[in-house]
């Protein structure tokens, strides 16, 4: 589906008339938006309607989501003037903010034929088109955290645009293709270990850039010494797990972690299929054969931790990761299109670096829950149930995956899923005591 963006010659007029900083936040705004059209590009409409879990989302649904923010958060309290696009949209659209009302049933997004693929393009060229005209005003800082609370959560969308189509296309038995990425053997790079002095540090994000409350506030941590992985545990490893019935012995397993594999009759990884004696995988490019080297990805918190505890070794607390990655250059590289599949590091900043992997490639399980920092106080306002409602029943993951959009990235990020979630690009990154 080509989405086009609004071809007003008016914007570019209006963009003249912004202040510089402005301008430079409508310049990312609108490469934000280009990104999610450039990701359902190579889809097809019929693609974009169907919801295959209560978890995942039509994609469509996402591209009209993202918009509804915009339009919730920032057009509507502070465009003087502005008329809906449409006002069953705020219902339909509105993913979980009681504050903004009640919310159509998640698990039925995908039986939504209308409003149409063409009139959500049109809904988004509708917003983008006012957000132009919000630009040219003068606006509080509270108002620009705001758009850039919004940039932030279109990028997390995206990620989950590529999450949920994979799941969605994952039970068609023509394993549809997104990319053509088609990543040859390569030697296994040896499995090391990196010792650090633990002690009194600092962890939650301490810059003046963007950050999601979530980050802060930064505080001091004890940690007693440590050692981390220095990469991530590949697809052969985690063969290794299966083939010695890993996955059948419940000495390894929390009790949770039993009960959902008993539960679901799990007995391999997401998206794993044997074809003539051979493990394959279904990516992003197609059904291929399982490549030994490359990172293991969509694994449950239930499967990471099942698997340190088969090697005798655990999980990083996410204290532990953040202290590490701090002592690293970040690797904002992200995204690329032609990918879509986790990679052991091509950036030469992660090359030379101790741990391999931070970034980009999988989301690393921690053992710690999901819980508030001391101090943290959510925003006031409906956005303050972005994040901290959710601090219940969750784990964290740290780093960022194949799938983050490019520079969305920071040591400090806090990623978080519930314990049993598979189809996001989940990873281990081992730890172990001193
Ligand atoms: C941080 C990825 C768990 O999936 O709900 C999207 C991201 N927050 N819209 C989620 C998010 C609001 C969030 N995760
Ligand atoms: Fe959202």
């Amino acid at each position: 589906v080509r989405l086009t963006a609004v071809t007003k010659k008016s914007i570019q007029d209006r963009e003249r008339t912004m202040d510089s900083k402005h301008q430079q936040l409508f310049t990312r705004y609108q490469h934000t938006r280009k990104l999610s059209r450039d990701i359902v590009e190579p889809l097809q409409p019929e693609d974009l309607v169907i919801q295959s879990m209560p978890d995942a989302s039509p994609i469509k649904w996402h591209l009209a989501h993202t918009s509804w923010f915009f339009e919730t958060f920032l057009l509507k309290p502070f465009l003087t003037g502005y008329r809906p696009f449409q006002s069953q949209f705020e219902y339909l659209f509105n993913s979980y903010y009681n504050h903004v009302g009640p919310q159509y049933l998640r698990k039925n997004r995908g039986l939504i034929s209308r409003p149409t693929v063409t009139e959500v393009q049109e809904y988004r060229q509708y917003v983008d088109d006012n957000i132009a005209t919000l630009l040219t005003r003068p606006l509080s800082e509270a108002t620009l955290n705001l758009l850039e609370l919004g940039i932030n959560h279109e990028q997390q969308h995206q990620e989950l645009m590529l999450t949920d189509i994979k799941h969605a296309f994952s039970f068609n038995p023509l394993f549809p293709a997104l990319a053509d990425h088609q990543p040859q053997p390569q030697p296994i790079a040896a499995l090391n270990w990196q010792e650090y002095a633990g002690g009194e540090q600092m962890i939650g994000y301490r810059g003046t850039g963007f950050h999601f409350d979530n980050e802060g506030p930064a505080h001091p941590v004890l940690l007693p010494p440590f050692k981390l992985a220095t990469r991530l545990i590949t697809n052969g490893e985690l063969q290794d797990f299966v083939d010695d019935g890993g996955y059948k012995n419940p000495l390894l397993w929390l009790s949770d972690g039993w009960a959902w594999l008993q539960g679901n009759a799990i007995a391999q990884p997401l998206y794993w299929q044997q074809m003539e004696g051979q493990w394959h995988h279904y990516t992003l490019s197609g059904l291929r054969p399982l490549l030994q080297h490359e990172p293991a990805c969509h694994l449950s918190y239930y499967e990471a931790d099942a698997y340190a505890q088969w090697c005798g070794k655990r999980l990083p607390t996410e204290c532990e990761w953040e202290v590490a990655a701090q002592q690293q250059p970040l690797d904002n590289s992200g995204l690329h299109l032609g990918r879509l599949h986790p990679h052991c590091g091509t950036d030469p900043a992660s090359a030379q670096a101790t741990l391999q992997q931070l970034y980009g490639s999988c989301w690393q399980w921690t053992q710690s829950a999901y819980s508030p920092y001391p101090g943290f106080k959510p925003a006031t306002g409906a956005v303050g149930e972005y994040n901290g409602k959710f601090m219940c029943n969750q784990q964290v993951l740290k780093g960022s995956s194949c799938v983050t959009p490019q520079g969305h990235s920071r040591a400090s990020y806090r990623n978080f899923f519930p314990a049993h979630a598979q189809w996001q690009f989940t990873g281990i990154r081992m730890a172990d005591d001193v």
